[in-house]
Parts: structure tokens; sequence; C-alpha cells
């Protein structure tokens, strides 16, 4: 099935992009700004050389070894590079002048490649544009019968936005350094360049502190990264020409700050970092002055330590009870003339900018910072809705897009491909307003990731919102994005992400035995449950000590086999049920999962860790009965019995159902399928 539905795909890739505008960049994400196809193609062979000119930096021979590491895995041909000859190099790289030593949101991140027959040529005006450049002719690569090769072409590419960021939340789950690295590998591969790194939020402090070293001391359960460790992987980032933006989220968010110093909190305290214990929400003290000595000092060593220009206060979801229920604080706002707690967040804003500020550094804050009295240089991210984007640039903010970029929810590659930033109100605002919104970030919050899994809730998925941040507006087709962004994640696995792998891991560990060829089937149609209803429905086991080791904690975010099948199912019932081919497909892949249920019963039950899945596998095998019978009847024209497709509301209805925090993926073209046995011409028995 898979291999029919992808020539469907590549036929509209061709046709969307091939003969609209002639070019084959059917395997490159982000699309570029501009491209045109060329004849002929450039053989990549033993005689491949490599050639860097122009303006040179350390930077550029590091990824010159790495570009070369990822051509031989990818080609296995033993490369010999340098070229005595830079002009007649295979490909050849010229840089005109160096960046900012510290990345900057303004540099210039633009490249033009010229493919040809004879060679490459790589011209970039900044180091920047030159990784971006060997990213793209790495993704170019294609293999023939005789060898590897690219497709001539010109592209001239530039970023949409300058802030494509993805966020990596390593409190609630720490996340080791070098899984963090592989990250950055696959960030630098879709050219997203900006880190936000969530280092601080009740559940642990992660970040070494010299001078309020009960932070980590206290807050961390041994779990932060130490200052030598941080510059060592801001310089692996700045490599690849990725800025790492901190978050210490106050005052809110900030239990892990006072359980060391409960001196600067709202209530009373003692805190814990107790991973089960949700029942404290302590809030910083704003009415304190040494709330503010304290903030300067940690500012201060932390401005030294993160060198970008941005610095994140957070300032979201600030629970006000400790406000309320604190009678200085209450006190403090009456003579202050401070009238709710939103205007008190303010003041504490207001003076927390002065100190962001006094250290050199611009001021970002989620979207509950906007107010009034928020000074224009804040840089809002709004992750509430896209209202607040447009409403920051109106007001002279600038601003950054994350809703509708939530990687924790588990929405399909599709729904965050389709929320654009320059929609809705912000389309609206003059060409000076529209400047003002900056780009976007993919949030990885880490309530239920781990090392282990991180890399499937991020991968390939964010590479389709690098997209949306780098590609031009108008670059929207789903079907291009699907195939695209599924060759992403192949390459994705060269560079040791582990999105793909860690799956089959995962079973074996669960399932105790090497044979897990039915599980991976049953797991191939599920997706975990949407949104936040795995913590809705589940609170007490949301903390950071829980084992993430279940079903829904393997499986990918979105079903490729669901939406292969849902795609031929329709494709079938569009054709009046006239295609075999699609029919003989869609039957051997009822027939498969109408026998796993058998197949998989002695494993699952038992399995401790799968013994919930049985009723998932059950249901599986029961609508696939179900639809084999309805293809019976749609392909020998006969119409069921009457009442026979609405008998099976109750095992359709009961199939959507979570289960096991699972969804099962396939209902919808089953039951379209019953459905159309009531739409044919055919004869009733
Ligand atoms: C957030 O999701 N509270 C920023």
């Amino acid at each position: 099935m898979k291999r029919l539905i992808l020539s469907l795909f590549l036929c509209s890739v061709l046709s969307a992009f091939s003969l609209a505008q002639r070019v084959p960049t059917s395997h490159l994400m982000p699309l570029p700004s501009s491209v045109v196809a060329r004849d002929g193609r450039l053989v990549v062979n033993q005689q491949f050389t490599f050639a860097l000119t122009g303006y040179h930096e350390p930077r550029l021979d590091h990824a010159r070894q790495r570009f070369l590491n990822q051509l031989r895995l990818r080609t296995g041909i033993p490369l010999h590079p340098d070229s005595k000859d830079s002009a007649k190099a295979t490909l050849l790289v010229k840089v005109e002048h160096g960046s900012s030593p510290v990345q900057r949101l303004e540099d210039d991140e633009s490249y033009k490649l010229e493919i040809t027959s004879e060679h490459a040529v790589l011209n970039a005006s900044t180091p920047l544009g030159a990784l971006h450049g060997l990213q793209t002719f790495l993704q170019l690569i294609e293999v023939g019968p005789d060898g590897f090769f690219l497709p001539a072409m010109s592209i001239n590419d530039q970023p949409r936005f300058p802030w494509r960021g993805l966020l990596i939340d390593v409190s609630r789950h720490f996340i080791p350094l070098d899984v963090m690295k592989r990250n950055l590998d696959g960030m630098e591969a879709v050219k997203m360049n900006v880190l936000h790194w969530h280092l601080s939020d009740n559940e642990g402090f992660r970040v070494e502190s010299k001078r309020l070293p009960k932070l980590q001391e206290m807050g961390s359960e041994g779990l932060f990264y130490t200052q030598a460790e941080i510059k060592d992987f801001l310089e692996y980032a700045h490599d690849r020409g990725i800025r790492v933006v901190p978050e210490f989220d106050i005052p809110g968010h900030s239990r892990s700050w006072v359980v060391g110093y409960p001196e600067i909190a709202s209530g009373p305290g003692p805190y814990r970092v107790e991973r089960t214990d949700y029942s404290q929400d302590p809030i910083l003290d704003p009415t304190q002055e040494r709330t503010y000595k304290f903030l300067d000092t940690f500012i201060g060593e932390m401005a030294g330590l993160f060198p970008d220009a941005y610095f994140h206060i957070g300032g979201d979801e600030v629970d006000g009870k400790q406000w309320d229920a604190n009678p200085k604080i209450q006190e403090y706002m009456r003579t202050h003339t401070i009238k709710n707690n939103a205007d008190l967040q303010s003041y504490f804003n207001a003076r927390l900018q002065k100190i962001v500020e006094k250290h050199g550094k611009i001021m970002v804050g989620w979207d509950e910072v906007l107010h009034p009295e928020l000074p224009k240089s804040v840089v809002v991210q709004s992750w509430r809705g896209q209202k607040s984007l447009a409403a920051a640039a109106k007001d002279g903010y600038r601003g950054i897009l994350s809703y509708g970029y939530y990687l924790d929810l588990m929405w399909t590659a599709a729904r965050h491909y389709a929320i654009e930033p320059m929609s809705d109100d912000a389309a609206n605002l003059t060409e000076e307003e529209k400047k003002r919104i900056l780009g976007g970030e993919a949030c990885m919050w880490a309530e239920f990731i781990t090392p282990e899994n991180i890399d499937s809730r991020i991968w390939p998925r964010a590479g389709v919102v690098a997209e949306r941040f780098w590609s031009p507006q108008n670059v929207t087709d789903v079907p291009s994005m699907y195939s695209r962004m599924n060759d992403l994640g192949r390459q994705l696995e060269y560079l040791g992400l582990t999105h793909v792998s860690n799956y089959s891991a995962s079973l074996k560990r669960m399932s105790g035995t090497d044979d897990v060829a039915e599980l991976r089937a049953l797991g191939e149609v599920v997706e975990p449950v949407k949104d936040y209803t795995r913590m809705d429905t589940a609170p007490a086991l949301v903390n950071a000590s829980t084992p993430l080791n279940r079903m829904v904690d393997a499986v990918e975010p979105e079903s490729e086999e669901a939406r292969e099948f849902s795609l031929l199912v329709d494709e079938y019932i569009k054709g009046r049920f006239s295609d075999f081919r699609a029919a003989s497909q869609i039957r051997s892949q009822l027939e498969q999962w109408k026998s796993l249920d058998p197949q998989l019963e002695p494993t699952l039950e038992k399995s401790y860790l799968m013994k919930e899945l049985r009723p998932i596998s059950q249901n599986l095998s029961a609508l696939a009965a179900v639809g084999l019978q309805a293809l019976d009847y749609l392909q020998n024209g006969s119409r069921p019995a009457q009442g026979w497709a609405s008998s099976q509301a109750g095992l359709i209805n009961n199939s959507r159902k979570a289960n096991a925090d699972l969804m099962l993926m396939v209902v919808s073209p089953i039951e379209k399928l019953v459905a159309a046995t009531g739409n044919q011409q055919g004869s009733t028995p």
C-alpha cells in the first residue's frame, strides 16, 4: 500500500513543483524561496572534491567536516575531497565576509547554490548562508543504479523569518547534553536558528549558578548542566548557526527556585521539588527588594554565561493565590495603588526588564506579559492564540508565534503546517507592523518526554514548522509536505537522531522479545491522545519520575499507515469502487489487521506493560472484519441487508474512544466503507 500511495504523492509533488516551476525539489525541507531546474545532473563519485574560498573561519572547517562525514555515510564512497585547484572543485563554497561573533537576529543567512553537470558553486555572504546551503546540497543527493547524483538547478534562497526556533523544556524531564546536541543537528538540517532552552520550571532548575548555588543544589535532584558543559554546548550550537536563548521562568513556574531560597517566595514554604506534589504553585514575591537583588545577581551571572542578545523570563500562567493570601503583599498593593494581580505582575516585569537591560539583554516573555505598561523593547511570544501576536505588533512590540506549534499536543503535521503567522489579525497589519513579527518557535514541553522518546516527539514534525518559518507563505501543498517530511525523517536518522529506531527498541523492551512484527503493526495504526487529555485524565502520573515506557510513549505522534489508508479509501470511494488495485490493497491491509489480535493475544496477556492494549487490539480486529464485509459488498456490487450498516455503529463508536491513552486511527476510513455500502447502485439481498 505504501508504495502505491507514495507514487501518488510523488505525482502530485512533481505536478505541483516540476510542472509549475520545473524544479525537482521533492526532497527538500524547507523548500527554498526560489528554484529553477536545469538540464543534467551532477554526479557524486570518488572524484568528488570540496573547496572553501573567500572569508574563512574555523566554523566553516567544522561545517566542511560534518558535510563530508554525511556525504561518506550517505554514499559509502571513500572520498579524498581536497582540491588542488579550487576553481575545479566539485563543490566550491565561497563566503564573502564574516557574520557577527555572537550570532544576531539580523545576520544575513541567504545563499545561492548553482548545480550543473560539471560542478556546484555555493555562494553566501556569511558563514550562516554557507551552512544552510550545505544542508540543501545534502538533501538533494539522490541514489541511482550507477551511483549518486544531484539534479542540476539554480537555487536562490533566504529565510522568510529571521527567528525560527525550537523550544526544548529540560525541567519537567531532564534531557542530557548528548541528546540536546543531536537535536541541534536536526535543527541545522532544517535551517532552524534558535534553540529556546526552557531551563527552569517547578520540577527542576537545570543550570549551575556559582553565585546562588542552592538553585541547582536543592532545586535539581542532581540533574543540571555545569557552566563548563553549557559553554561547550553553546559552541556546538554556534557551529551550526543556532542561537541559544535561555529561559528562566518567573515569577510563576518557579518552585525549583524557592526550594533553596524560600525568602524570595510569596508563601511561607518550605518547598520541595518533590515530583508528585502539585499542590504547591509558589510564585516569587514582587513586593520586596531582596527579590530584585537576587534577580540582579542571578541575571548578571547568566547574562555572562549566555552570549545571545535575548533573555527569556517566562511570565506565563502566574497563579496569584500566594499573592492573594499574603497580607504583606496585599498591603503593598494598597499603598502603591496596584489594583490587581495583572498589575502586580506588570510592576514586576517593569523592574525585571530594567535588570535584564542593565545586563545588556533584550527581554522576551510569554504573552501574559502584555500590559499597557510593558516597555516596547520586550519581545512577546504568543502561545495562547494568534490574536496576541497581531495585538502586540500593533502596539509596537516585536513578537514570535508558538500558538499552533506545540509538538507535545501530538497534533498531525498537517495541522501544524496550516498555522500561518501572518494570518487572521496579522494579515491586516501595516507593512511596518508586519515587520515586527519575527517568526516563531515549535515547542517541546517535557511532561511526557524522556531522553529516549524526545526525538520521536520532535522529528520529523518540527521540520514542517521549520518550513513554515523559512519558505514563502504560498508553500502550503499538504501531499508535497508529507512526502518531503518522510524523506526528511529518513535523513535525520543519519545524523544520529533516534525518532525511528527508538520505536522498535521500545517495543522489544516492552515485550521482552525480538519478535515484534505484530506489535509494530498495532502501534502503527494508533496515535497518542491529543492536546492535554493525558494530563487531564491521569494528573497523578504527570511528574518527572514517571517512567514513560508504555505504548503511548513509543508510538509516533501521527500514524502514517492510517493516513495512507484513509487516502486510499477516499480514492476508492471517489472512483465509485471500480479501482481494483485500490480494493486489493485495502483488502490485504484489512486482512492483516483482522488477524493481528489472535496473534497478539498471548503476548499482550502475559505482559504487565502491554495488557492494556488488548481492547484496542480487539477493536482493530473487529473493525477490520467489518471493513472486509463492507468491501465484499462494494466489490460484488450488492447491498447489505437493511440495518447492517447501522448495526456497526456500536463497534465504531466504541473504537473511537481512547484506550491506554491511544486513539485507533483507522476508524473513520472503515466507517466510510461501511457507509458506502448504502450508496451504491447494487441489488439488495
Ligand atoms: C506555556 O505553555 N505556559 C507557555
